[in-house]
């Protein structure tokens, strides 16, 4: 059923609880991070999980294949969309179910945003205990689907360690509900976890279970210039060690990213401590602001000369605050230096992230003398984004050699070359060449027995020779 009107005219037949635009609709909508999004002859919104579960049904028996999408702000091209297929859009599933404060709990549908929910819980004094910058626009189900980490995740762990339970739609139309609310179930195979990371591939996230946590009454942040991720992780051990407060986040910047986010950003020169090798932001969080910002400065007063800190601010306000985190998060303005800029996004392991920038830094040069790479991410846990400064797409060959300098040794020594972001349509030859075989194997066994006919965003993660 390739022609769109009879594909949009037969989907509107359904009589579901979904609404439908054409493929014209859509070139008229704002396609989120990837132009390549909105591809497909046709876009579902349905509004419950009955609703999705009919479409999964009707794509089953037209053998049209379907694309899970909810924020629309992954960056491997995972929600991407070509003619002939449909988009499953979450976004109408938005609403908060429940939230129990004392079982600690939310249960939520797909399509809500992060932020929503992160506002609802606070109400009750809790978090979902995991943050990220695209929080305003990126969904719970999206992030189950590429186990999002973030900002907390060096504390709180990634998507998978935050969920209790969910329901998703399988490929064939069953549903598979497992809204379990506790932390602990020992009931054989825990399948739930299946969905997490699969990037839509094997079911539709419709409804989770999210664990809550209790949040600190307020918080303070800083920017710290230090000379490398070996002193930042030095304040990072002093700061998770004191107790009273806790520390909420702990972002690393390699100088080239932020001058250039400050050269975007338009700051006013001096405005931020920016002229040290390494920009650390810190986030307490305490009882009071005072507190935090007293634990703040007393901890970086104390550790300034043994971790050779070279400049530092504590935000005085709010305002300044926002303009520490717009340095840091605001990553997008770097595509308005460069064009879809070769994008990373690693994971190594705690100890080596001088020597990893160091090593990538000279293999990037030995490639192109101009290679400067962007560098920032998450210090405490490891992970890495790194964007080179250069307009992308890059011939294959060049973008295998950068891939060979940035990914050498990773795996071996227990580190990731996808952290974060998942592998989508971007990273499946990285996948190929860095994932063990066997667990390969497995992979494809699984989606061969939950989605035969491979119509759940197919060609994502698995090239499609697989
Ligand atoms: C971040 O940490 O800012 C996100 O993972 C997005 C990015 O890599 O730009
Ligand atoms: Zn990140």
């Amino acid at each position: 059923m390739t022609d769109e009107k009879t594909l949009v005219d037969a989907l509107r037949g359904l009589g579901c609880n979904a609404a439908v635009w054409g493929h014209a609709e859509l070139s008229h909508r704002d396609p989120g991070f990837d132009e390549r999004n909105f591809g497909a002859s046709a876009l579902v919104r349905p509004a419950d999980t009955a609703a999705v579960a009919a479409l999964v049904k009707f794509c089953a028996d037209n053998n049209v294949s379907l694309v899970p999408q909810g924020g629309r702000t992954g960056l491997t091209g995972a929600a991407t969309s070509h003619v002939g297929q449909i988009i499953c859009d979450l976004g109408a599933m938005n609403r908060i179910e429940e939230i129990d404060p004392f079982a600690r709990v939310a249960i939520v549908q797909a399509g809500t945003t992060l932020a929503t929910l992160q506002n609802a819980a606070l109400a009750d004094g809790l978090d979902p205990g995991i943050d990220l910058a695209a929080r305003g626009s990126c969904t719970i189900g999206g992030m189950v689907s590429t186990n999002a980490g973030g900002i907390m995740a060096f504390r709180n762990g990634t998507m998978r360690h935050r969920i209790l339970g969910l329901e998703a739609v399988l490929p064939d139309g069953r549903i598979f509900s497992d809204l379990t609310r506790v932390l602990k179930t020992s009931a054989g195979y825990d399948l739930k976890h299946l969905f997490v990371g699969a990037e839509g591939t094997l079911g539709i996230v419709t409804r989770v279970a999210m664990r809550l946590d209790p949040v600190a009454g307020a918080s303070a942040t800083a920017l710290v210039g230090i000379n490398d991720a070996a002193a930042a992780q030095r304040l990072v051990r002093h700061f998770l060690g004191q107790t009273g407060t806790s520390l909420r986040a702990a972002e690393i910047m390699w100088r080239g990213f932020a001058v250039a986010m400050n050269k975007m950003l338009g700051f006013a020169p001096g405005q931020l401590p920016l002229d040290a090798p390494c920009l650390l932001v810190l986030e307490l969080g305490a009882d009071t602001v005072d507190a935090a910002t007293t634990a703040l400065e007393e901890g970086l007063a104390a550790l300034w000369e043994e971790a050779g800190i070279v400049d530092g601010l504590v935000a005085t306000s709010l305002q300044q605050a926002r303009a520490i985190w717009r340095l840091r998060e605001e990553t997008e303005l770097i595509e308005r230096i460069h064009k879809l800029p070769p994008s990373f996004d690693v994971s190594v392991p705690g100890g080596n992230l001088d020597a990893y920038v160091c090593a990538i830094e000279a293999g990037l040069k030995s490639i192109d003398p101009s290679y400067a790479p962007y560098v920032f991410g998450h210090l405490a846990d490891g992970n890495l984004h790194i964007s080179i400064n250069c307009d992308g797409p890059l011939p294959h060959d060049r973008h295998l050699a950068i891939e060979d300098v940035l990914y050498v040794g990773l795996a071996e020594s227990g580190g990731s070359f996808s952290a974060e972001h998942g592998v989508g349509l971007d990273k499946r030859e990285a996948y190929e060449r860095h994932v063990d075989p066997v667990k390969r194997e497995l992979a494809s066994a699984i989606k061969a027995l939950l989605d035969p006919r491979d119509l759940l965003n197919p060609g994502k993660i698995f090239s499609p020779s697989v």
